[in-house]
């Protein structure tokens, strides 16, 4: 299958050390030794979010505060980039078409973020469509897509399978500030909703999770085009 997986910062580098970095790294290895194609993109997690922070405070712009975010996006992926070694390329690519051409060439192009105004899910989204992957995976610090916000509602609950129509009802009125917090961002869906691509949402603090999602066997949410 040719897999493109969206990995959350705050779930593959939660703090900078190594040891998520290599788990994930270890994970991405048996996917293809299986025989999968790979497209990775990670988040900036909690370095985005403190660059984002201080920049705030020292007046910065949304677009300028973007730019930082952007930055540690890409200094994360070199990070992970450089536990695949070889199977990796060298350096983030910054376009979709270098990233479509790596994957075609054998190697996992792992990107950070490319322009101001989404999140790296959009990224991610962007490549599953243009490579024409058969899943596009979200590792995220939460299980899956819920019906509120489970850090903060005991009540809320999470839908097993939702049509991209469905989640941009559930996400639309969260709000699109640098470093700002959806399950997956709205230029995502969208992007989902146009392409039919099969997603899956998953708890990306167990690299596992996702070889479970390429396998069918997860506990996360399905987002499914409408049939
Ligand atoms: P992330 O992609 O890491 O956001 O981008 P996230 O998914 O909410 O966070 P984690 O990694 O799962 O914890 C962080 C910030 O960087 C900017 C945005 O401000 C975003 O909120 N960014 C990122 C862009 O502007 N463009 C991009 O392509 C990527």
């Amino acid at each position: 299958m040719k897999i493109v997986v969206s990995v959350g910062g705050s779930v593959a580098v939660p703090s900078i050390d190594s040891a998520r970095v290599a788990a994930y790294a270890g994970m991405f290895e048996e996917l293809v030794a299986a025989g999968h194609d790979l497209g990775v993109v990670v988040g900036g997690g909690p370095t985005a979010r403190r660059y984002i922070e201080a920049g705030r405070d020292l007046g910065a712009n949304e677009i300028e505060l973007d730019q930082l975010g952007i930055g540690a996006t890409r200094l994360n992926a070199r990070l992970l980039a450089g536990a695949l070694g070889d199977r990796a390329t060298s350096s983030p690519p910054s376009d979709h078409d270098a990233a479509r051409e790596a994957m075609r060439r054998g190697s996992i192009p792992v990107m950070g973020g490319t322009a101001p105004g989404h999140t790296t899910d959009a990224v991610a989204t962007a490549l599953a469509e243009h490579t024409g992957a058969d899943l596009l995976v979200f590792a995220t610090s939460v299980a899956g897509v819920y019906d509120g916000d489970p850090d903060e509602d005991t009540t809320a609950t999470r839908f097993d399978e939702l049509t991209p129509k469905e989640l941009i009802e559930v996400i639309a009125d969260i709000e699109m500030t640098a470093g700002s917090n959806a399950p997956v961002d709205l230029l995502a869906a969208k992007l989902l909703q146009r392409s039919g691509l099969r997603a899956v949402v998953v708890d990306g603090t167990d690299p596992d999770a996702v070889a479970r999602a390429v396998e069918g066997a997860h506990d996360g949410t399905d987002i499914a085009p409408e049939r």
